[in-house]
This record gives structure tokens, C-alpha cells and sequence, in this order.
């Protein structure tokens, strides 16, 4: 039985599964190098904006059960390793494993016989395979175990998890077991399988998502053509059980730190097994277009032509953020069309949320300001490019009053036309004529 693990990183991923796991009743110690990070998580300060997650480190520091630490060394007597590091995704596409790679080098000099290694980040397919060699030793039993946590509801994915996946070879299976045993509490199903298809199901899963919001993308842009009305197609899709509502929702195209990196990653392994993976190359070459089309639609509203020019014209920006529900900015569709409006010349003023007007984004032409009324002045269109709540609770009457030309380009549908028209505005929504 596990009762003392490490988790290596501290990142979104390991510090959520180290405060999960200390909170179900295990002793964790969270080694990570970053010197300034440990120090604040060791002082309950948690920099990661997870609902819970905060009160969960607290709690684990105060029942002593969960330590942080920039020392390795310090797992030399833990029964089982959480691997939890970044593997980015690099100029080529790859996955970068230069950190997985050198620290299961140190980690292979400090274990005890015996030890449970568990990938938990995102790996290559055939990454399970490759540990006994980077590790350098043959002892050590390795179990891959897939991560699903969303941004956003990390906490709550970690402890009501919809399934766990453990891969192991069958030599290994009393530390498949082991590692189950650390989500007994949870009550969610476990799934033993081999290695490889517990690492092709986190893919597998990624993709498909990133299929499911590309396919209601291409169908927005059919619905407007058609005079169709794409929110009320998906809501009678989604309430076929096959289906399910999830994930069907018209947008500025998906992001994040996951299913970009995903989606490439599957691609890759697919042309090395030698396999013509065309729907997830179609889903990503739609989710390009549909930054274009978002651009596209911009231009019209401000210009009156898909042609026209935007050169001086002043946009405003409602929402950065890949997602709602948090302020990273990586990989998300907004970045990707406030760059694309900027170099056709507009002049950008932005508001998010959760993104502080301090974050410089690097853009020419582009600001980020702290206050959403500012981004309406003298603006000749507003745009929204994140699906926050609170963007319906806006005084409309006096964002109208601000702008130059009263329209708003809601590419999240999550404006009410009514309420907008009576307003003064101008809706121009995705998958719809109306
Ligand atoms: C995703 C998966 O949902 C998690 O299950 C997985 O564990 C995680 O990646 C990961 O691999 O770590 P996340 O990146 O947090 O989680 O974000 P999602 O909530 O999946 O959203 C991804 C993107 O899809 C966002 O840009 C979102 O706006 C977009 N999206 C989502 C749509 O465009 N339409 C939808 O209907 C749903």
C-alpha cells in the first residue's frame, strides 16, 4: 500500500494531483526547481487561479501531509512517482521531453527498489516503453496513467473523475493496483489496460473533442448560409444520448494548452504508424479557418465589405482568454485574431477579466486595459472572442453611447440580440442569419 508518493512539478497538473491526493489521505512531497514557486507554496500561497485548489494546499499543509521542495533527493523513500513535468509542443510540432528526459535521469539515482513510476503528463505514444532506458534501471515498475483535468475545474475532475485509465504491462500489475488504490476514495471507474492504449485514450480523447468543436464550426458557417440557426441544430443534436450536449458550441475555434498540442501529437503518431489520420487534420485545418472566418467577419462588420480596409480603424476586444474561466492566454483563438486584425492595420484596445492591463501581449497596435467600458470608445465595432458571463451584464446603453458605430461582433453567441438591439446595438452572432 502507497502512504508516502512524490509528485515531480508543480505545475497546473502536478499541484493539483498533489493537493487532491493529500486531501484523500495520502502523505505527498511536490518537488519542483523553481526556487521562488516553492517557497510560496510552502507559505499556502497558490498562484494557480483552480477554484479549491488554494484552500486544498492550505489544508494540506496544516494536516502535515503535504510538503514542497526543490530537493529530489527527498523521494529516496516514497513508494510511488507522480511524473507531472511539461512536455510542450515544439516548432515542429513535437513534443519537447528534454525535462521528462534529464529528470528521470537524476530520479533513476535516487529511488528505492521497488518504486511506482507513473506518468501522468501528456507523453508520445510509446513513452512508457522508453522510462526503464531514460531512468537507467529495470527495477522500477512504470504505470501510465492519463490525466483529464480541464482548466478550470481541475479540483473537481481530480476528485469526481468521469474514469481512470491505468496502463501497465502485466508484469506490473500489483502497481496498476497500487495506483487505483489512490482514487478508491473517488468512487469513479477504473479502466486496467496495457500501456499504449492508456496513452492512445488521452490522445484519442483530446482529438475527438477537438473534432466534436470543429465539426460545429464548419456546421455554423453551412447554418448561416441556409438561413439555419446553428445554437438550436446543436441543442437538438446534443439531446441525442449518442451525442450529448458537450463540446457543441460555435466559437472563435479552440485552443489552450492541450488540444492544439494534442491534436499534432496524434497527427505524428499517425504518419509514423502509417496511418492517414484525415479527420483530426481536417478538424485542425478547420479550427485555422475559422480564425479566418472570425477575421472575415470583423472586417465586414466595420467595413461593410469582406475587402475593405481596416487600416486606423479602432476595435475593441471582449475577452483573450482561450476559454472562460481563466486568464491563460496560450494557444488561444483570441491572441490568434487580435495579431491577424493588428497587422491588417486596426488599432486594438482589449479587455479580459482575468488578464491584468499589465500583460503587455507584444502586439503592435494592440492594448490591454482593466476596465471593459473602455474598449467602446470611439470604437467602430466591439468584438467578443471569450464566452465570459459577465460580458451579457455590461451596460450596453452606455457602451453604445461610447463607440463610434454600435455593433457588436459576438463570436461566442453569448449576447442576447434582444437586449443588444434595444440597446442601440447591432448583433452579428456565428451560425446564424438572423
Ligand atoms: C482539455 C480537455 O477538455 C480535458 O479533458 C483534458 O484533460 C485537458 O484538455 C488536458 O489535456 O489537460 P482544457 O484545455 O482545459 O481541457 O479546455 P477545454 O474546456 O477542453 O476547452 C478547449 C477549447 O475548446 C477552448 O478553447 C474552448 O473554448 C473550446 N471549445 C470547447 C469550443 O470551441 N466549443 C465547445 O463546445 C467547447
Amino acid at each position: 500500500m502507497v502512504s508516502h508518493l512524490g509528485v515531480v512539478g508543480a505545475g497546473y497538473v502536478g499541484l493539483t494531483s498533489a493537493a487532491c491526493l493529500a486531501h484523500l489521505g495520502f502523505r505527498v512531497t511536490c518537488v519542483d526547481n523553481d526556487v521562488a514557486k516553492v517557497d510560496r507554496l510552502c507559505a499556502g500561497e497558490v498562484t494557480i487561479a483552480e477554484p479549491g485548489l488554494a484552500d486544498l494546499v492550505v489544508a494540506g499543509r496544516t494536516r502535515s501531509r503535504l510538503d514542497f521542495t526543490t530537493d529530489i533527493t527527498t523521494l529516496a523513500g516514497v513508494d510511488l512517482v507522480l511524473l507531472c513535468l511539461p512536455t510542450p509542443m515544439g516548432p515542429d510540432g513535437a513534443c519537447n521531453l528534454d525535462v521528462f528526459e534529464s529528470t528521470l535521469a537524476i530520479l533513476g539515482g535516487v529511488l528505492r527498489p521497488g518504486c511506482v513510476i507513473v506518468t501522468k503528463s501528456t507523453v508520445p505514444l510509446g513513452t512508457a516503453g522508453r522510462v526503464p532506458r531514460l531512468l537507467g534501471r529495470a527495477d522500477l515498475p512504470v504505470v501510465s496513467n492519463p490525466e483529464f483535468l480541464r482548466e478550470g475545474h481541475a479540483v473537481e475532475d481530480f476528485l469526481h473523475p468521469d474514469r481512470v485509465v491505468i496502463g501497465a504491462d502485466a508484469a506490473y500489475r500489483d502497481a496498476a493496483e497500487e495506483v487505483a488504490a489512490l482514487y478508491a476514495e473517488t468512487g469513479a471507474p477504473v479502466l486496467h489496460t496495457d500501456p499504449a492504449t492508456a496513452e492512445v485514450t488521452k490522445y484519442a480523447s483530446n482529438a475527438f473533442l477537438a473534432i466534436k468543436a470543429s465539426y460545429v464550426n464548419v456546421l455554423a458557417e453551412l447554418c448561416e448560409r441556409v438561413g439555419a440557426d446553428v445554437t438550436e441544430v446543436t441543442h437538438a443534436m446534443g439531446l441525442d444520448d449518442r451525442i450529448a450536449p458537450d463540446f457543441l458550441t460555435a466559437g472563435p475555434g479552440w485552443g489552450g494548452s492541450c488540444l492544439p498540442k494534442d491534436t499534432s501529437a496524434l497527427l505524428r503518431a499517425a504518419e509514423e504508424a502509417g496511418v492517414d489520420f484525415a479527420l483530426v487534420r481536417d478538424a485542425v485545418k478547420a479550427n485555422a479557418r475559422q480564425q479566418a472566418t472570425v477575421v472575415r467577419k470583423v472586417r465586414c462588420a466595420v467595413t461593410g465589405s469582406a475587402d475593405g480596409s481596416l487600416v486606423g480603424a479602432r476595435i475593441g476586444i471582449l475577452g483573450l482568454a482561450f476559454k472562460a474561466g481563466t486568464g491563460d492566454l496560450r494557444d488561444s483563438p483570441a491572441i490568434a485574431i487580435v495579431e491577424a486584425l493588428a497587422r491588417q492595420g486596426a488599432i486594438l484596445t482589449a479587455y479580459d477579466p482575468a488578464v491584468g492591463a499589465a500583460v503587455g501581449l507584444g502586439i503592435h497596435g494592440v492594448g490591454v486595459v482593466s476596465d471593459p467600458y473602455l474598449v467602446a470608445e470611439d470604437a467602430a465595432a466591439l468584438v467578443v472572442l471569450t464566452e465570459w458571463p459577465e460580458f451579457r451584464t455590461l451596460d450596453w446603453t452606455a457602451l453604445a453611447r461610447a463607440v463610434r458605430h454600435p455593433v457588436v461582433v459576438d463570436m461566442r453567441n453569448v449576447l442576447d440580440a434582444a437586449e443588444l438591439a434595444t440597446a442601440g446595438f447591432r448583433r452579428v452572432g456565428l451560425g446564424t442569419s438572423a
